[in-house]
């Protein structure tokens, strides 16, 4: 069985002159708007975008109390995700594909008080890693390449969820399932039966007239997943 399960609106889509505004447009109401909040870090290497960084991240920890998860899309994360996680990110996010030694990374994120989260990208497979996302707390599987919002979700990858699902379900692991990348109305039911516990939406939320409405729309679509198979 899944978690209570989360909803992490990515900043991505906000509009960026007005973060702490759009910050507070997903609160929603108690217990129904934003779980978590979804910063996308790019650095123009690792992928084709750039976005921002560490002073960002810090000033959005300075405005809000919502449990801040950073999604580093960088090369070098042994180096730069230290920082993210003493800056008071609840979770912090790096990719298998440019970790170095990702077990000391994990060791390293948690030592300074934060969730240790591992990225994978749509083609890279989960079997290579699963000793390694023993050291982790969340496991970020990516439905579609990263670098952009407002992309078509990448259904094949549920396979990988399904299979981390039925770890954790088993005891092999313990960790949450994230999802990110084109979630949205129509797809985030199929993410919810696959298994997912905390699901990403940047333009589905940021692109509504209602940001806070929309999150609260996509957990009840969750819910009811949940309800169906109980
Ligand atoms: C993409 C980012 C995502 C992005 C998702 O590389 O990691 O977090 O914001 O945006 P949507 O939900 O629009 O696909
Ligand atoms: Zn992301």
């Amino acid at each position: 069985m899944s978690n209570q399960p989360l909803i992490a609106p990515s900043i991505l889509s906000a509009d960026f002159s007005r973060l702490a505004d759009e910050v507070a447009a997903v609160r929603g109401e108690p217990g129904r708007g934003a779980d978590w909040l979804h910063v996308d870090v790019m650095d123009a290497h690792f992928v084709p975008n750039l976005t921002l960084g560490l002073p960002v991240v810090k000033s959005l920890l300075a405005t809000t109390d919502l449990p801040v998860d950073c999604h580093l899309m960088i090369e070098r994360p042994d180096h730069w995700a230290i920082g993210y996680a003493e800056a008071g990110s609840h979770n912090v996010t790096v990719h298998v594909e440019a970790a170095e030694d990702p077990v000391m990374l994990a060791k390293d994120l948690r030592a300074a008080g934060a969730k240790a989260g591992l990225a994978i990208k749509p083609n890279t497979p989960l079997e290579p890693y699963l000793d390694v996302l023993a050291h982790y707390d969340t496991l970020l599987v990516m439905s579609v390449e990263p670098g952009f919002g407002g992309q078509t979700f990448i259904a094949d990858v549920l396979g990988k969820v399904r299979t981390a699902r039925r770890l954790v379900d088993t005891g092999h692991l313990n960790l949450m399932v994230e999802i990110d990348g084109g979630i949205n109305a129509d797809t985030i039911e199929q993410a919810a039966e696959a298994g997912v516990d905390c699901f990403v939406a940047g333009s589905a939320v940021y692109a509504a007239t209602d940001p806070a409405h929309a999150v609260e729309a996509l957990r009840s679509q969750v819910e009811a997943v949940s309800e169906r198979s109980t």
